[in-house]
């Protein structure tokens, strides 16, 4: 079935000026970007966002690295998207993401990652309301 998830191109890859190159692996597997939108996330938003990691012992570095530079956020939709967009990422860690998967390429490390994903239908209803208003989603 046709999908919606939710996609952050994070802090390393915006400074490393890969939005496009990121944005192209996307599209090739079929992914449509529907809504994108460039921030500047404070820690405290960060920390809301990964809140469900708040016992994890690399939150706060999680949630600083969120804040240290601009992100873009993003809405993909295409047929089963959350598990195409999981594909094309990787795995979480680089050293274990499959060869051409956007993690293998451009991750610099476990947290430094490049991107964020949904990881299921619910996830990626409450990350997109987090992010983006109705109007902003044009599919
Ligand atoms: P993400 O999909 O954004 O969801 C939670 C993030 O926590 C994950 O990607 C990683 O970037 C990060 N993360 C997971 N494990 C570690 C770790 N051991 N050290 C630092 N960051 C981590």
């Amino acid at each position: 079935a046709v999908q919606r998830t939710f996609s952050i191109i994070k802090p390393d890859a915006t400074n490393r000026n890969l939005t496009g190159a990121i944005n192209a692996k996307f599209e090739e597997a079929g992914l449509r970007i529907v809504a994108q939108k460039r921030i500047h996330l404070t820690k405290a938003q960060a920390g809301v966002f990964y809140a469900v990691h708040a016992e994890r012992p690399f939150y706060d570095e999680l949630c600083e690295f969120m804040a240290s530079a601009p992100i873009v956020v993003q809405v993909l939709e295409g047929e089963d998207a959350i598990a195409k967009n999981r594909e094309v990422m990787g795995a979480t860690n680089p050293a274990e993401a499959a060869e051409g998967t956007i993690r293998k390429e451009f991750a610099l490390s476990i947290g430094e990652n490049s991107v964020h994903g949904s990881d299921a239908p619910e996830t990626a209803a409450v990350e997109i309301a987090y992010f983006f208003s109705g109007l902003e989603i044009v599919g």
